[in-house]
């Protein structure tokens, strides 16, 4: 762990250019949370990607207002599997979020960073009667996928509190593959498979009830939070009269989006909030005994936070120009995963000539780009880039891919910076395995 001041005078330069991310550029070199890029890249290496703290507690406390304001029982859980850093987590515990986990390794990482098992909020796909009861037992609120689950609920495992995921049967997001609901959709149940499993959860003496949705990601259109609520809060309404029961607890899941081009509108967080609070108060009223509004937040919160640094190591000039980076999809699986779009900006200079290109990693597949035909800065080896809008599902989803250790990370905060996670060696990708001695060079 290292901590670094800004450089002498960096700050006295005007920024000629404010990003999504917060990062402005100052004298050509690119700054985030008032630490130079050039200088964090020098300090820990490349690829690496630097979050800033500041950003992220500006961003939480946003969305926080906005749902705090319009309803009093308000629950923000923070997505752990958007940016699973520790510090990140530290941060929003400090905030104070609970922690949406989406296994029981997840739940023991919140626990690690400070957040008590009733702060954390546990939905697993397809979990098994191992984790259900580590799960019961680490003390955390859990939410089924599916009612079969229910089945390794036995004894004295039984919990005061259960909640049920729905698959709503609609859900937007910024591509097919983060759409969570729908018929093609592995998630959640359907209405009538959600009387089923409240029915059983009910026969086995659970009292306290929580409903849940997680219908996509990345939405920016304010109105369709809206619309998404109306029709949990119907499904809702519906298991309550057959079933018999009432909710302590609805919870809407993340997918509040943020704009990754250039003119694109930032999601209405205000309205948004606006519009479900207003669906909410529809249903319940708003006294005291109206349920618990919970939301998990992951891209909103830490997706501006964060860049990617990474330096160029060549420009092939050919039918097409591709500047390759040392950053691949096994370091940013986004844009191969997704197609997502994510601006690069040079970050180590100012910008002359520009030129169309394609920004590709070093990965042996073609897939393996951070963007095709875009025009930037004509680059050389040695330049520095950086890759916004970096911070959620980024170094979470990050790989071993072609034997390449994982990145470093860094935390900046007013200028002062800090490594956060080291990079990894290839002793760490080689790791646990083991060769049986019969393969050994020695044996033949
Ligand atoms: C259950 C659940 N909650 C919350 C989230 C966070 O979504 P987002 O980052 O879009 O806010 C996800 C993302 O996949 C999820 O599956």
């Amino acid at each position: 762990m290292r901590t670094r001041g800004p450089r002498k005078g960096a700050t006295s330069k005007k920024p000629v250019k404010e990003t999504a991310s917060g990062a402005s550029k100052i004298g050509g070199v690119l700054r985030i949370g008032g630490a130079s890029c050039v200088e964090l890249a020098d300090c820990y290496g490349t690829p690496l990607y630097v979050t800033d703290e500041g950003r992220i507690r500006e961003n939480y406390r946003r969305i926080w207002h906005a749902f705090a304001n319009r309803w009093r029982n308000l629950r923000v859980y923070y997505a752990v599997k958007a940016n699973a850093n520790l510090s990140v987590l530290s941060i929003l515990r400090q905030e104070g979020a609970g922690a949406d986990c989406s296994g029981v390794e997840e739940a023991r990482l919140a626990m690690m960073a400070g957040f008590r098992p009733d702060d954390i909020l546990l939905t697993a796909s397809y979990i098994n009667a191992t984790d259900l009861k580590t799960a019961l037992a680490l003390g955390v609120r859990v939410n089924l996928d599916d009612a079969s689950a229910l089945d390794h609920i036995t004894g004295e495992g039984i919990p005061a509190f259960i909640s049920m995921r729905i698959n709503p049967g609609v859900g937007r997001g910024h591509h097919a593959g983060v759409v969570t609901a729908g018929r093609d959709s592995k998630f959640g149940m359907d209405e009538t498979a959600a009387v089923d499993a409240y029915e059983k959860a009910k026969a086995l003496g659970i009292r306290d009830f929580g409903i849940h949705m997680m219908a996509g990601s990345g939405s920016l259109d304010a109105d369709y939070f809206g619309e998404i609520t109306k029709k949990l809060l119907g499904i809702a309404d519906e298991i309550s009269t057959r079933v018999g029961i009432e909710f302590s607890f609805v919870d809407l899941g993340g997918g509040f989006g943020i704009p990754h081009r250039n003119g694109e509108r930032p999601l209405d967080i205000n309205r948004a909030a606006t519009l479900i609070t207003d669906e909410m108060k529809a249903s319940f009223g708003s006294s005291d005994r109206a349920p618990v509004l919970a939301i998990e937040p992951g891209r909103y919160i830490v997706g501006d936070s964060t860049i990617l640094l990474a330096r160029v190591r060549s420009v092939k000039r050919g039918v097409k120009t591709f500047v390759g980076i040392d950053a691949g999809m096994n370091t940013f699986v986004r844009p191969a995963l997704y197609g997502a779009y994510h601006e690069i900006l040079l970050a180590n200079r100012g910008e002359k000539d520009m030129e169309t290109v394609s920004v590709c990693g070093t990965i042996c597949e073609n897939t393996d780009l951070m963007a095709k035909d875009v025009l930037l800065p004509k680059m050389e080896p040695g330049d520095l880039v950086a890759i916004l809008n970096a911070g959620a599902y980024g170094f979470s989803m990050s790989s071993q891919y072609n034997t390449n250790p994982r990145p470093a990370e860094a935390l900046v905060l007013d200028g002062t910076h800090q490594l956060t996670r080291e990079r990894e060696t290839l002793s760490d990708v080689i790791g646990r395995q083991h060769v049986p001695p019969r393969l050994t060079r020695q044996a033949n």
